[in-house]
């Protein structure tokens, strides 16, 4: 029996949104595809296993295995997923020390996702060195195992972090800028370890000929994002569920673009069967909205979906690093993931709010 956020209606829909923006060429490529993807149990990796999960036969996907170690992911869901289909193989295992070969089936993989890292800023600060291994460490060993095999597609998870803080004349940032970033610093974990990861890529591209393909995702939110996860989406959708008022930390005029998670997850898996070594921003670009607004949009549709009524604060972080080196915008161009990927995300940012929240009353009822 299908689990309930298999029943999930906001989840069904963005399933098959998912499926229904890929091209027949795309979706052949997964037929009798091994899936091998790290961060399984993340926010990313909620989608794609759900998604690989519903889609599997009709796909033709022979395997999915998801490699996971818990450190910020969670497990019940993954559990429930793999008790419904024999494909999924689910394996306790850490990306900076554990051995890929040892996992069965793993030499087979065709396609390897690589999104095993501490994506929150919270928590790469209390975790630097793990975040910058799993970066480091976990994609080389991943890629020397797979340097001599033949793969069809490798997705490096990069970020729009490797941009740092961009000159406003930077924006909407193209992939060609090559970024204002600190090397010291509080972010300078996460941002200089996804440096390293390109050039590792580019490295083992140039070397060696692997189909090497990076994704750079510029703020994604929607189902999947797990509410203690302390990114902004997930606090404001907290602070929804629990009746609170909504806290801003910042003086809330950093801009960004949210892009919901459907319509991220379609640029990644257009990023992963693109097969070639290429950098992709993927995200939205419109529109490019303040903290503030972002807290505005969040209290309309909170009031619509769970009758809430509360309001948004602001209250300094009790973290003294929380606004050190934080970019005061970001939006990306999009014009090379549109014309060499087709990529075309629709979600503005009051529907997937929207989304998010349905998901989530759904869930809790
Ligand atoms: N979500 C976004 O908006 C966004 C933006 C930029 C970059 N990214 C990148 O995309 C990828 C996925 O992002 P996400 O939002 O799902 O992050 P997430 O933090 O929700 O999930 C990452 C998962 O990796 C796992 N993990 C961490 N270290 C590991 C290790 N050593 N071995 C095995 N598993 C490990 C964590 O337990 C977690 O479940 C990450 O690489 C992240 O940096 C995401």
């Amino acid at each position: 029996m299908l689990t309930k956020t298999r029943q999930n209606p906001i989840l069904v829909e963005d399933m098959a949104y998912i499926l229904n923006h890929l091209t027949e060429a795309e979706r052949a490529k997964f037929q009798d595809s091994t899936i091998l993807i790290t961060g399984s149990g993340g926010f990313l990796g909620y989608y794609f296993m759900h998604f690989f999960a519903t889609y599997a036969d009709e796909l033709g996907i022979r395997k999915i295995i998801s490699l996971e170690n818990f450190l910020t992911g969670t497990k019940d869901w993954m559990d429930d997923l793999a008790r419904d289909n024999d494909k999924i193989s689910l394996h306790e295992f850490n990306v900076i020390t554990d051995d890929v070969s040892q996992i069965p089936g793993a030499d087979e993989a065709n396609l390897i996702i690589h999104g095993a890292s501490i994506a929150s800023p919270t928590f790469y600060r209390i975790y630097p060195l793990e975040t910058i291994d799993a970066n480091v460490t976990g994609l080389r060993r991943l890629l020397d195992f797979y340097v001599k095999k033949s793969i069809d597609g490798f997705l490096f998870f990069s970020s729009s972090e490797i941009y740092g803080d961009p000159f406003p004349e930077f924006i909407p940032t193209s992939e060609d800028y090559r970024g204002n970033v600190s090397a010291m610093g509080p972010r300078a974990c996460y941002d200089e370890a996804k440096r390293f990861g390109e050039t590792l890529c580019y490295t083992f591209n140039t070397q060696f000929g692997m189909p090497v393909s990076i994704a750079r995702p510029f703020n994604n939110y929607g189902p999947g994002m797990n509410v203690n996860d302390k990114r902004l989406p997930a606090d404001f959708a907290k602070a929804v569920t629990e009746g609170r008022d909504i806290v801003i930390h910042s003086d809330g005029k950093p801009t960004r673009t949210f892009c919901y998670i459907a319509d991220a997850i379609t640029g990644y898996l257009k990023v992963l069967l693109y097969g070639k070594l290429e950098a992709f921003n993927i995200g939205m670009d419109r529109p490019e909205c303040s903290v503030k607004e972002f807290a505005e949009y969040f209290v309309e549709k909170a009031q619509e979906v769970f009758d809430y009524q509360g309001k948004f604060v602001y209250q300094p972080s009790t973290d003294k690093d929380y606004m050190t080196d934080n970019p005061n915008r970001r939006c990306p161009n999009l014009t090379k993931a549109r014309t060499m990927l087709g990529y075309e995300p629709e979600v503005l940012v009051d529907e997937g709010i929207a989304r998010y929240l349905k998901f989530l009353k759904y869930q809790l009822a």
